[in-house]
């Protein structure tokens, strides 16, 4: 009985282990190979946070794969500088919407008025904010009153209020796809940055819910997890250092062939074995513990003192 049982864990793990090669490859190498034809979801794309970093290199490459494009940002210079680029190297349309999603519930009714008459095929909502410039204690939030309102306004509340000002017509037409940008620190509870942490797996369990809803309307629903331990840990140390790390354009490029081939993206192959690197360097139980936590914020506090001038602004925009 004993070696029968053996015989069938191991089987069976043995074709799990067999299945998530397939899913590797098909994500991986086959989803470069073979690009969808976006453009099949409709004629607009819509991207919140579309000025600069991943909602930029978004922006760019569904109009360099044929869509025309809504940006939406807080700065008009900055989204009509986007705009100006897109229209000038891939020739598609652009329309800009100026917003701070910091301000809340207030601010759809304008963007339900900007978006009434186009055919929208893809959504990316991937505006989104930091509370804190590095890995800190919650109640070491600066100004917390305001900063816990505007992350929770601009990370959580953009998600589902940008999602049902689109969806219902993407519905109607029967096709559309919705990305919404999550992140490692999403993908497990991460202490010292607490309340990002808690906004990103919002979008992971709305998006995961949303997709089981709505996939037999012929909708697709992606949260991306970027599992970049080594760009998001950048990210909170300087987050102008891992602005300029992360957002390579092959990255996005097979960030969206991705999509196409798989439920759950971890940004590229590099970023997915960093995942899994991390969950089996640093566990759960470890990663939560006090004595962790308390080594961890020392440590960086130390990192920063010294090698300040590395991770330093003027630095990153010299290279
Ligand atoms: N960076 C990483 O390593 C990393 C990793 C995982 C996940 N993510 C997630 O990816 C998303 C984009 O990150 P990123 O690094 O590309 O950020 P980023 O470079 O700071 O860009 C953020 C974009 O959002 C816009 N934005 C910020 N606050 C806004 C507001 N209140 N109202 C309107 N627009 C606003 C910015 O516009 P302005 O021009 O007005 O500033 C900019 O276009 C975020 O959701 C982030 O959580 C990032």
């Amino acid at each position: 009985v004993l070696a029968a049982l053996g015989g069938l864990t191991l089987s069976l793990n043995l074709l799990k282990f067999t299945w998530k090669c397939c899913c590797g490859f098909r994500q991986y190498v086959l989803s470069s190979l073979c690009q969808a034809n976006l453009r099949a979801y409709g004629q607009w794309a819509v991207v919140t946070g579309a000025t600069s970093g991943i909602g930029k290199a978004y922006a760019t490459e569904l109009a360099r794969r044929g869509l025309d494009v809504v940006l939406i940002g807080r700065s008009d210079e900055r989204l009509q500088k986007v705009a100006k680029k897109i229209e000038n190297k891939y020739g598609r349309k652009t329309h800009t919407i100026k917003v701070d999603f910091t301000e809340g519930s207030s601010i759809y009714q304008t963007i339900a008025h900007e978006l009434h008459d186009l055919q929208i095929g893809i959504l990316v909502n991937n505006v989104g904010m930091i509370c804190n410039d590095r890995f800190a204690y919650f109640l070491e939030t600066p100004d917390p009153g305001k900063k816990i309102t505007d992350i929770i306004n601009c990370n959580i509340l953009s998600v589902p209020q940008m999602t049902r000002l689109i969806l219902p017509r993407m519905v109607l037409r029967g096709k559309g796809l919705i990305i919404n940008i999550s992140s490692e620190m999403g993908l497990r509870p991460h202490p010292l940055v607490a309340l990002y942490s808690a906004t990103k797996i919002f979008v992971i369990n709305f998006s995961q819910c949303l997709q089981a809803e709505y996939k037999s309307e012929g909708i697709t629903v992606q949260p991306p997890g970027l599992a970049s331990f080594l760009g998001e840990t950048l990210y909170w140390l300087n987050h102008l250092v891992s602005t300029a790390l992360k957002h390579s354009t092959s990255f996005q490029k097979n960030q969206i062939s991705d999509l196409m081939y798989c439920w759950h993206v971890g940004g590229c192959l590099s970023h997915a074995l960093q995942s899994v690197a991390f969950s089996i360097l640093v566990p759960d139980w470890l990663r939560m513990s006090t004595f962790f936590i308390r080594w961890l914020r020392k440590s960086l506090i130390r990192i920063e003192e010294k090698n300040g001038s590395v991770f330093s602004k003027q630095k990153v925009l010299e290279e």
